[in-house]
């Protein structure tokens, strides 16, 4: 274990942790989903969703990385060796390279907006529809900006578990917390705040459908980055004192909490202009929310400046720590599997990661017509493939292999770092019963709805 690194303390688990959850996902996606689902009651549904699937879930990738202490494709083959279980590991590296390889490009916009706020680069804000589509579709800007945000990436997993990814996130989470509480506060101080704040927590039961619980089901996933094979990852690097449930508990929290302020800080503002509405879909950040930093800062352009920096700042350091730990499953496994050095394994991944990242970014332009994977582009695909197919197929097989295939004792072992913690047996009934029933069946739900088929 020790040649392979560990965190070093339980703040670094939970940080790394809640660096790899808290992410776009949390920033861009959650308020652009609540807005189309109708604002409070979908919230409601969705901390219910984090609670019943997202918790449970991410205890049992725990469960699997610590007790391995192995990259995830190794680890799910020291558990059930020579069986098709195997599979899963495979797919969990997979899935977050794929994910690594489109989610650089969205980081990229990130650090585009945030240089231009940074340059005072009004072009961004006074026509921002046509200005975000107009760049993400030229050839050679956004390549520079991916590369740019992977390289960063690179970086920090070259220096390892400690030195990297625990160092990174003890750094880049408490200054994305700062930038939050700041833009919050300014929040409260726009003339939208109380209309903003009314759709954000005054639910309106009505909206509440089976397609509304279904996206949150599946944003509650994407958000916790479950079944992508990162919290596995990032579990065999835990000490065996940690505790596994506790941290689960801290990092959907903070996970929750990062979403829910983010909804304070755009809706607000948002509502702050009139003619705006808060379903703008996933413009939202990139278009919705220039306008408003013009608009709504019409006299006092340096406030709005400041505003853009911070916001983008935050949405960057967001992105930043999900991809380092989206990196890292891949770089395991060919570390440890291929016994390559880091320093290679690192380059391998990065370069592979840029190579596609550069087809996805040029199929939002160049090649738009370029459609030969299932008549999508590589965009689509690749975000397609990963977030839709093997995301739900991850989340179900490690669902049934820890609620099923797993000996009881070995996950009452986990769960109380073998008897020196106490876990209360009708609370390990009730999680062996969510796994083996609940969690699979509503995953068949999410997975037949994103197929069009429910
Ligand atoms: N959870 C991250 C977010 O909210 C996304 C992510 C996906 C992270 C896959 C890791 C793996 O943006």
């Amino acid at each position: 274990m020790d040649n392979r690194g560990n965190f070093s303390s339980k703040l670094g688990i939970i940080l790394a942790s809640a660096g790899s959850a808290v992410g776009l996902g949390n920033v861009w996606r959650f308020p652009t989903e609540v807005g189309r689902n109708g604002g409070a009651a979908f919230i409601l549904i969705y901390v219910a969703c984090v609670l019943i699937i997202g918790v449970p879930l991410m205890v049992s990738e725990f469960i699997i990385g610590r007790h391995t202490h192995a990259n995830t494709a190794d680890a799910y083959r020291k558990l059930a060796p020579r069986s098709g279980w195997v599979f899963q590991g495979y797919l969990g590296v997979f899935t977050s390279w794929f994910i690594l390889c489109y989610y650089g490009v969205v980081a990229g916009w990130t650090l585009k907006y945030l240089v231009d706020a940074l340059l005072l680069n009004t072009s961004a804000i006074t026509n921002s529809s046509a200005f975000f589509d107009e760049f993400k579709s030229q050839p050679l800007a956004p390549l520079f900006y991916m590369m740019a945000v992977v390289a960063m990436c690179h970086l920090v997993i070259v220096r390892g578990v400690q030195g990297g990814i625990e160092r990174s996130s003890k750094l880049m989470m408490p200054l994305l917390f700062i930038i939050m509480v700041v833009l919050m506060v300014c929040s409260f101080f726009m003339p939208g705040t109380e209309k903003g704040l009314t759709f954000l927590f005054q639910p309106d039961f009505s909206r509440i459908t089976p397609d509304v619980v279904l996206s949150a089901m599946g944003q509650a996933f994407f958000s916790l980055s479950i079944a992508m094979g990162c919290l596995c990852t990032y579990a065999s690097y835990f000490t065996n004192d940690s505790n596994l449930t506790k941290t689960a508990a801290s990092v959907a929290g903070i996970d929750t909490m990062v979403a829910i302020m983010s909804g304070i800080i755009i809706f607000p503002a948002v509502y702050s202009v009139s003619g705006l509405s808060p379903d703008e879909g996933s413009g939202l950040v990139f278009k919705t929310l220039p306008y408003v930093f013009n608009t709504a800062f019409a006299n006092a352009p340096v406030l709005g400046a400041v505003f853009a920096v911070l916001f983008y700042l935050l949405l960057l350091l967001a992105a930043l720590t999900s991809m380092v730990s989206i990196h890292e499953p891949a770089t395991a496994f060919i570390i440890e599997h291929f016994h390559v050095k880091r320093y290679l394994a690192t380059r391998y991944v990065t370069f592979s990661a840029i190579s596609i990242g550069v087809l996805c970014s040029l199929s939002l332009g160049e090649l738009k017509d370029f459609t030969p994977l299932f008549g999508m582009t590589f965009f689509d695909f690749f975000d397609f493939i990963s977030a839709k197919i093997f995301l739900p197929v991850g989340g179900f097989i490690i669902s049934l292999f820890v609620g099923w295939r797993l000996k009881r004792q070995l996950v009452e072992a986990e769960l109380t770092n073998n008897g020196s913690l106490r876990f209360p047996r009708p609370l390990l009934i009730g999680y062996i019963f969510l796994l083996r029933w609940v969690i699979p069946i509503a995953i068949v739900c999410i997975f037949l709805k994103e197929l069009g088929l429910l």
